[in-house]
């Protein structure tokens, strides 16, 4: 089993019947739907997820967990993410997968959030892995022409085509080399002031758990 697998399948214990549970984006959070949709089917588990992505939602669909939009529910119990770096203070980028418009929404509304990653996510400090910026189309090239001025070493997320990537909201993704981010919560609020940001990848104070693959096992980390 990879350590991906793993901590799918050690978060998914976290989830019990009646729960509205926020399904993450990526390839860590696949491992919990596909479990998630075992229990479900094999043994009568009773929940509504909460999609962060089309992605997930095509997989939750196929599988048979029954489904509810964010607009439909006033809380999520509780919202089980991957994530790209999660540093020491438990401050967090993600966004590698696109969906961190969403991700952070249902976060948001969520009463609990736990993060699944394995290992070589877990960092002294965030910022090796290029912080995501999602940015509305008009103006976005502004917006690209500032951050490199700023020295902020902006790239355009694109397709395999060599286009730019549209994510689930209709905006595009600028990605921020940074190499190390000193003071994510002064960034974040920097970025959030910035007009055409709709959003960007730090997620500031939103978990309460990580649950960290390595290979001697699971590690819950809170
Ligand atoms: C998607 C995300 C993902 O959760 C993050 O990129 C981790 O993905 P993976 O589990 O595939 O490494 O934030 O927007």
């Amino acid at each position: 089993m990879n350590l991906k697998e793993l901590v799918g399948i050690e978060a998914a214990k976290f989830v019990k019947d009646g729960m509205t549970v926020g399904l993450g984006t990526g390839s860590t959070a696949y491992y919990l739907v596909k479990e998630l949709g075992r229990r479900v089917n094999e043994e009568g588990l009773k929940i509504t997820g909460v999609v962060t992505s089309s992605k997930t939602e095509e997989q939750a669909k196929e599988l048979g967990i029954p489904l509810k939009a964010i607009d439909e529910v006033d809380s999520v119990d509780l919202t089980i993410d991957g994530a790209d770096e999660i540093s020491a203070d438990f401050q967090g980028i993600k966004g590698g997968g696109a969906a961190l418009l969403f991700e952070k929404v249902v976060a948001t509304y969520s009463k609990d959030c736990i993060w699944i990653v394995d290992e070589s996510k877990m960092v002294d400090k965030l910022g090796k892995f290029p912080l995501p910026v999602e940015v509305v189309p008009f103006g976005g090239h502004n917006l690209f022409r500032l951050f490199e001025a700023k020295g902020y070493r902006p790239t355009w997320r694109k397709t395999e085509a060599d286009e730019l990537l549209t994510t689930d909201g209709g905006h595009y993704i600028i990605d921020l080399h940074l190499e190390v981010i000193e003071d994510p919560r002064a960034l974040a609020k920097e970025l959030d002031d910035y007009v055409g940001v709709v959003e960007h990848g730090l997620f500031i104070d939103m978990i309460s758990r990580a649950i960290v693959g390595t290979p001697e096992g699971p590690k819950i980390l809170e």
